[in-house]
């Protein structure tokens, strides 16, 4: 009988220790709230659950996502909260494969301030079923879903965590201040349609740094109202490179300023540093201004340098139009390795806005067994050259 009740009496302290250290460390474990982690069971409203009462509690917190693999539909975590709020997401999290799952973002993170996401686990877009709908029809132009967005967050923090096989993208941020990516890694097979690595767009103050990015579409895309922007130490390959833009399609576009990428290494790339806009007339023209490019490598690399200010895929503009958006101040500065095209530096701007200030300082690019000679292609462009020129510049 007494041993009973010791029994008991220990199970009551242990409970009690138990709930005191989870309110001590404000920790919010989704297994609390009911997640099931056999990869088929849908989890969103478990997760959302520990997510608002994290995000309602007063100082720092931290929803915990265990090792294991949870099927997750459309899930939108929406602040504000309180304090620091930490999601551990060292779980696999599967989206499903259904592709009329076409919703265009997948995991959001809306309206918070001081965010960090980290973890072990990754997340898995499953695209393969989105990528074959796409292949099959060209006109796909999707709402495939973005695996994580980060919509309006100040201060976020994306650290160690992986995301493979994308429907759409697989990181964006919109409307975001503030915001840092590091040792992240993103995959998806090269050959798959619309899967961006990271989305910059209208945010200001973005740094990406030690991330290793292969997919089939940009590995970073700088889009509309992107102002600074760091890029660094950052992998890419295989997919399309280091982009920005499109820009310049439609009116109510902001102007994208002070980027810098610094040693960054693209390998099997078919672009390497591009800057790409419409061949389309807007109302008022877009500027796009204060890129450095410094201490790249390009290994197997189709366009190493490229500005496009000619685009128009599938017809959809007259290409006579030239663009609207004016390129000034940009530097290319120690830039080295191979071509897989001749054409190793190709500045190909706008005849209405002439590109302004463009530096090109040591540049060593050789050609790949099977390509020819490499040259330089210049139009519509000011600015000058220094240092070895290899293929020699045609600034
Ligand atoms: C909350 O977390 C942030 C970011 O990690 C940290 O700087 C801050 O010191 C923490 N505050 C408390 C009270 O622990
Ligand atoms: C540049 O990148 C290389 C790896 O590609 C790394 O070892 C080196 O530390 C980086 N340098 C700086 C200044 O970040
Ligand atoms: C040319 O562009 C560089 C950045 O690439 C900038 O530092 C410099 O001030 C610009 N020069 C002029 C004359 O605007």
């Amino acid at each position: 009988m007494a041993a009973k009740v010791l029994f008991a009496l220990c199970l009551l302290l242990v409970f009690i220790a138990e709930s005191q250290a989870t309110k001590v460390n404000n920790l919010f474990n989704v297994m609390n709230y009911g997640a099931t982690a056999d990869g088929k069971t849908e989890n969103s409203a478990a997760f959302l659950k520990a997510w608002r009462d994290a995000c309602n509690s007063n100082g720092n917190v931290t929803v915990m996502i265990p090792r294991g693999t949870y099927f997750l539909k459309q899930i939108v975590f929406n602040g504000p909260c309180r304090g620091w709020t930490n999601v551990i997401i060292d779980g696999d999290l599967i989206a499903p494969t259904d592709p009329s799952f076409a919703t265009d973002k997948w995991i959001s993170f809306r309206y918070v301030k001081n965010l960090i996401v980290s973890g072990q686990g990754k997340l898995d877009g499953q695209g393969s079923s989105a990528w074959e709908d796409c292949n099959k029809n060209h006109n796909c132009r999707p709402s495939f879903p973005i695996s994580m967005t980060f919509d309006y967050v100040t201060n976020g923090y994306i650290h160690h965590l992986s995301s493979i096989n994308s429907k759409g993208g697989h990181f964006k941020t919109y409307g975001c201040e503030n915001i840092r990516f590091t040792n992240v890694k993103i995959s998806a097979p090269g050959d798959s349609p619309n899967t961006d690595g990271i989305k910059i767009s209208n945010s200001n103050g973005v740094a990406i740094e030690r991330v290793n990015i292969g997919t089939g579409d940009d590995c970073i895309a700088i889009i509309s109202g992107s102002k600074n922007v760091l890029i660094s130490n950052v992998f890419c390959g295989p997919g399309h490179g280091i982009s920005v833009g499109s820009l310049g399609r439609d009116d109510g576009e902001e102007n994208v300023e002070n980027i810098k990428v610094r040693n960054c290494t693209l390998s099997d790339t078919t672009n390497g540093l591009r800057i790409k806009s419409w061949a389309r007339t807007l109302s008022k023209p877009l500027k796009a201004s204060n890129f450095v490019y410094e201490d790249i490598v390009m290994n197997n690399v189709y366009n190493p340098i490229i500005i496009d200010q000619e685009y128009c895929p599938g017809g959809t503009c007259s290409n006579k139009d030239p663009s609207h958006v004016e390129i000034s101040d940009v530097s290319f500065k120690n830039i080295r390795g191979s071509s897989n095209t001749q054409v190793a530096v190709n500045l190909k701007c706008s005849a209405k806005f002439p590109c302004k200030n463009i530096t090109v300082n040591t540049i060593d690019l050789w050609q790949n067994r099977g390509v020819g000679k490499l040259s330089n292609l210049c139009s519509n462009v000011n600015g000058a050259s220094y240092g070895k020129q290899n293929p020699s510049s045609c600034l």
